[in-house]
């Protein structure tokens, strides 16, 4: 692919979002996406919703639907938001990029903002390999998240058994040797939808597994010391109970399913967190629709008849996301 710039695409980086995301206490929705459906939901919700938002691609997404066709329907996405008449404006960002070569590649094809992922190497490696990403980045005008502290559960290629929160002590050391526009941190939350384990959870009057709460102490610290700089929260899914229900009660089965409570979600939108990143939530929805279908009618075999309600089921969980719990929703 030739090289191009996000700006002559039509994308903004992450800078002015964040900056309008801090100032007005919401979050920025960052969605992942790797087919049509999901892209169509994303802008369809967004746009219903007048919300900025951030298109996040990992690198497994590029494998499966090829990087060069998922670049190109991201730069579709600019063309329909405009054929709806509309002014939302999104970042096209790189989720979990864990080299330099890959943050570069993304950078190069007219990615606006990338993630360098150092968290499972030392302090100093996370810290080396993040710089070498900015310089790279900003000489483009690309914006970068780093992260600090490691989620428990799975980050792509990289597997964290146990959760390390962020140390507070390193933040402000961090962000001024690398250089960074916007850290990751680890308070708790985790990826995908079994966030954590019955035991580390209570059950309530309905029998309903209860979280443990975020580590809100934690973020707290980390915001005194680095005053106004925009944080981000991975694994961030509620895992909403509807959904989880409808897969099981369609020939499913998820068991101990918990996320994040989104009243917690509330809370941090409204810190300095200004990135909040959902995915499985997204796929529970798409999943639980198609279970539906399948399951209402065994006979049903056009694509587009499980797919297209799956895809107003996300469209219509990014709405709720947006309105009800980021706070993004009419700040477009
Ligand atoms: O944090 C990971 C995202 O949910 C992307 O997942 O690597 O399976 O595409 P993936
Ligand atoms: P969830 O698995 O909670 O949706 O988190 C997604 C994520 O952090 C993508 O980077
Ligand atoms: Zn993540």
């Amino acid at each position: 692919m030739t090289q191009v710039s996000y700006k002559d695409l039509g994308l903004v980086n992450t800078k002015e979002m964040f900056k309008k995301a801090m100032d007005g206490k919401y979050a920025i929705p960052a969605y992942n996406f790797n087919n049509l459906e999901q892209l169509q939901a994303i802008v369809n919700g967004c746009v219903e919703s007048n919300s900025p938002f951030i298109l996040q691609v990992s690198s497994g997404a590029r494998k499966y639907a090829n990087q060069t066709l998922l670049r190109y329907l991201a730069e579709g996405a600019v063309e329909l938001i405009k054929s709806m008449n509309s002014n939302v404006k999104f970042a096209l960002h790189l989720d979990h990029g864990d080299t330099f070569e890959l943050c570069k590649s993304c950078i190069d094809s007219g990615f606006s903002s990338v993630m360098i992922d150092g968290s499972h190497h030392s302090y100093e490696e996370n810290i080396r390999l993040t710089k070498q990403v900015v310089e790279y980045a900003h000489e483009h005008g690309v914006t970068v998240e780093g992260e600090l502290g490691v989620l428990a559960g799975i980050e792509d290629d990289v597997v964290a058994a146990e959760s390390v929160y962020t140390h507070p002590d390193q933040v402000e050391d961090f962000v001024k040797r690398t250089g960074v526009d916007s850290l990751a941190i680890s308070i708790g939350t985790s990826h995908g939808a079994n966030k954590f384990k019955p035991e580390q959870c209570s059950k309530n009057a309905d029998g309903v597994l209860v979280p443990p709460p975020l580590r809100f102490d934690i973020l707290e610290e980390i915001e005194k010391r680095i005053p106004g700089f925009p944080i981000v929260l991975h694994g961030a899914s509620s895992v909403l109970p509807e959904y989880v229900k409808m897969i099981n009660e369609n020939g499913g089965k998820l068991d101990d399913a918990v996320g994040i409570p989104e009243e917690q979600l509330r809370r941090a939108a409204s810190s300095a967190v200004c990135k909040i990143n959902i995915d499985s939530d997204g796929r529970l929805a798409m999943t639980g629709m198609i279970r539906k279908v399948f399951n209402n009618n065994p006979a049903e075999f056009d694509p587009r008849k499980y797919l297209g309600p799956a895809r107003d089921a996300l469209a219509q969980m990014i709405v709720h996301k947006n309105k009800n719990v980021l706070g993004s929703a009419g700040k477009a």
